[in-house]
């Protein structure tokens, strides 16, 4: 017999509709159950969504309670309250975590088999305390990380140099935020590296180059400034760590997940390139960093050890 896919979506705004919405286009699954404090909000997304079988195919969406999550393989969480123009994620931590302690109660209880991928902000921090909070094993836990700012960063070196941007290899790590790190030591395209190098005609310039990362830091507030909210590329990066939680594909993807002395760092959840399989994250790849990238990642460490600092999750 084959199994039933089933995953859930915590929250059904921007974020989790747009997760939602690749996941059902790209028929992922076979059920995607939505859960919202907002009963009536995940209703009209259900119904709205169930509306495009006919071009999708069959995968079912309906809304549901924690209860119905019995059979879920894995667990979206997008609930919370969005960043507002201006507000750093750092910010929204306090109003976030509590939300949190109240899901990770009912899905512990209720499907603690799950992969949980988690994409509140700032997601970083809302990782470790799901971590901290859950009784499942810490690998079934998975924060988004920096899998949207390298993807915006392989976007426009695409853009830059005239190349598919899945042909670009390089990463964002360190937090989802402020202090993220472009890591430019092992960024290739084609296996040739893009630092000291001339590619289809364009060299490697140092102050072109740091304007393109500024673009993919400021990426956010640009988009939040215009739109009020992003939610599309989020809503694509999710459906990808789905894919490859689900296939157990062994995929590398830049996640957030707790160290445990990888890069001399502990105690935190951050980004470094991640095997991401049916049992979570298992696994990370330490890449040589230059001085200054190792330098930035544990200035991300820092930044994020100090907001959980205060925090009560007891
Ligand atoms: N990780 C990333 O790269 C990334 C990118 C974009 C946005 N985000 C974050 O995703 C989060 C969601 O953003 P959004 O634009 O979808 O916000 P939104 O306000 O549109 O949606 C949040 C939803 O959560 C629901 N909710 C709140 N408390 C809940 C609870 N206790 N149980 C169930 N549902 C609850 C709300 O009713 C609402 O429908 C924000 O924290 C945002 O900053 C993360």
């Amino acid at each position: 017999m084959i199994q039933k896919r089933t995953i859930g979506i915590v929250g059904t705004g921007h974020v989790g509709v747009a997760a939602g919405y690749a996941i059902f286009l790209r028929g992922l699954v076979s059920d995607i159950i939505l859960i919202d404090k907002d009963r009536r909000r995940a209703e009209g997304e259900a119904m709205d969504l169930m509306h495009g079988q006919a071009f999708a195919g069959s995968v079912m969406v309906r809304v549901g309670e924690y209860a119905d999550l019995e059979n879920a393989q894995l667990v979206i969480i997008t609930a919370g309250v969005a960043q507002k123009p201006g507000e750093t994620r750092l910010d929204l931590l306090n109003r976030n975590a509590d939300v949190f302690r109240q899901i990770v109660e009912q899905l512990d209880r209720h499907c603690p088999q799950a992969v949980l991928i988690i994409a509140t902000n700032p997601v970083d921090v809302l990782t470790y305390v799901t971590q901290v909070l859950t009784r499942r094993s810490g690998d079934l836990v998975i924060g988004t990380g920096t899998m949207l700012d390298t993807a915006r960063f392989r976007a426009l070196l695409g853009r830059h140099y005239g190349v598919d941007p899945r042909s670009v290899h390089a990463y964002i790590l360190g937090e989802h935020g402020d202090t993220e790190v472009p890591i430019w030591s092992t960024a290739n395209i084609g296996g040739v590296p893009l630092v000291g190098h001339t590619i289809l005609g364009k060299p490697f310039d140092r102050d072109q180059m740091a304007q393109l990362f500024e673009s993919v830091r400021n990426a956010a507030y640009e988009i939040i400034s215009r739109k009020g909210y992003t939610n599309t590329a989020i809503g694509s990066a999710i459906a990808r760590l789905v894919d490859a939680v689900l296939d157990d594909e062994r995929s590398i993807l830049p996640v957030s997940h707790r160290l445990t002395g990888q890069y001399g760092l502990d105690k935190v959840c951050l980004s470094i390139p991640s095997i991401v399989g049916r049992d979570g994250t298992t696994d990370a790849l330490l890449p040589r960093l230059s001085a200054d990238e190792l330098e930035g990642l544990q200035h991300s460490a820092t930044v994020l050890q100090e907001s959980l600092q205060g925090l009560d999750l007891g």
